[in-house]
């Protein structure tokens, strides 16, 4: 029961920020490549509303508060370890949705801008090399067949995605004499039209069946309670109403 409570309470203050018409804030990542290597410097700037009195940022990353009160956090030279998930907070926003930040070691890496791509997205892909050193005759490929050939190494851009875009992608060049490859990173394109497939509503949905699930449990321990007072009342009374009629008969 009070663990009940605890968490219907958890859910009331959650909503009480949307309540009193609080916009949640937003992570942006610049530059927006959602994978980097290790090097690479990101700034990630936290977007919502300042308080005159309060114009500092709260910082999470993987769940957890970091000393960093600024509303542009600067990852300089990143590590594997500043992977994960961020999200922010000011005064007058609430707390962010969370954005994943990967950072990878290699020479080459295919970075993207997003986690996920819907029918009719543009997709960026770029051959990221480790500190930008220069690479050459480059080749992106889709499920191991070429797709895109350039000279000097430029961004791929697909500018509508369907289906047939979705698949395994890496790209290959030469950094120097030496010919490198970057890992595989998958690519699904979901269906704008099924709410279901596309990945980022999930914990969305699993909030709102979440809150759902409390209601009905509270209501069915509202009835039940009630039902109970009223059950031992009627029990309490019938003795009496018989006891009551009985000399009136006789
Ligand atoms: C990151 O920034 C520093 C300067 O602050 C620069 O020397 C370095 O080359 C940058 N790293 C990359 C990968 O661009
Ligand atoms: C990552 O590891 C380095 C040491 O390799 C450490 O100095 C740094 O504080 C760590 N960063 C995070 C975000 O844990
Ligand atoms: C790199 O090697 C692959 C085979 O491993 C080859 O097909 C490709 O042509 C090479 N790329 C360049 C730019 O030489």
């Amino acid at each position: 029961m009070w663990q009940l409570l605890l968490s219907t309470a958890l859910v009331l203050t959650a909503f009480s920020g949307i309540q009193a018409g609080l916009q949640k804030a937003v992570v942006i990542l610049d530059p927006e490549w959602v994978r980097v290597l290790e090097e690479d410097n990101v700034t990630l700037r936290c977007q919502g509303t300042f308080s005159p009195e309060d114009n500092s940022t709260k910082w999470f990353h993987n769940e957890s508060l970091i000393l960093h009160q600024d509303a542009n956090y600067f990852i300089k030279s990143a590590r594997v370890n500043n992977s994960g998930m961020y999200r922010c907070k000011t005064a007058l926003s609430t707390l962010s949705d969370p954005v994943r930040l990967d950072v990878h070691i290699g020479w080459l890496l295919l970075q993207t801008t997003n986690w996920w791509f819907q029918e009719g997205d543009p997709i960026r892909l770029r051959c990221h090399s480790w500190k930008n050193k220069a690479v050459n005759k480059v080749t992106y490929l889709q499920n191991g067949k070429g797709k895109k050939y350039f000279h000097k190494n430029s961004e791929f851009c697909i500018p509508k995605a369907t289906h047939n875009d979705s698949g395994s992608y890496f790209c290959r060049g030469l950094i120097g004499q030496k010919n490198k490859s970057s890992a595989s990173f998958y690519i699904s394109i979901g269906d704008p039209t099924s709410p279901l497939s596309s990945f980022p509503p999930w914990h969305q949905i699993t909030f709102c069946l979440l809150i759902g699930l409390l209601f009905a449990i509270d209501t069915m321990l509202y009835f039940s309670v009630q039902r109970g007072l009223q059950s031992s009342v009627a029990d309490y009374e019938e003795p009496k109403f018989h006891w009551s009629k009985e000399p009136q008969d006789k």
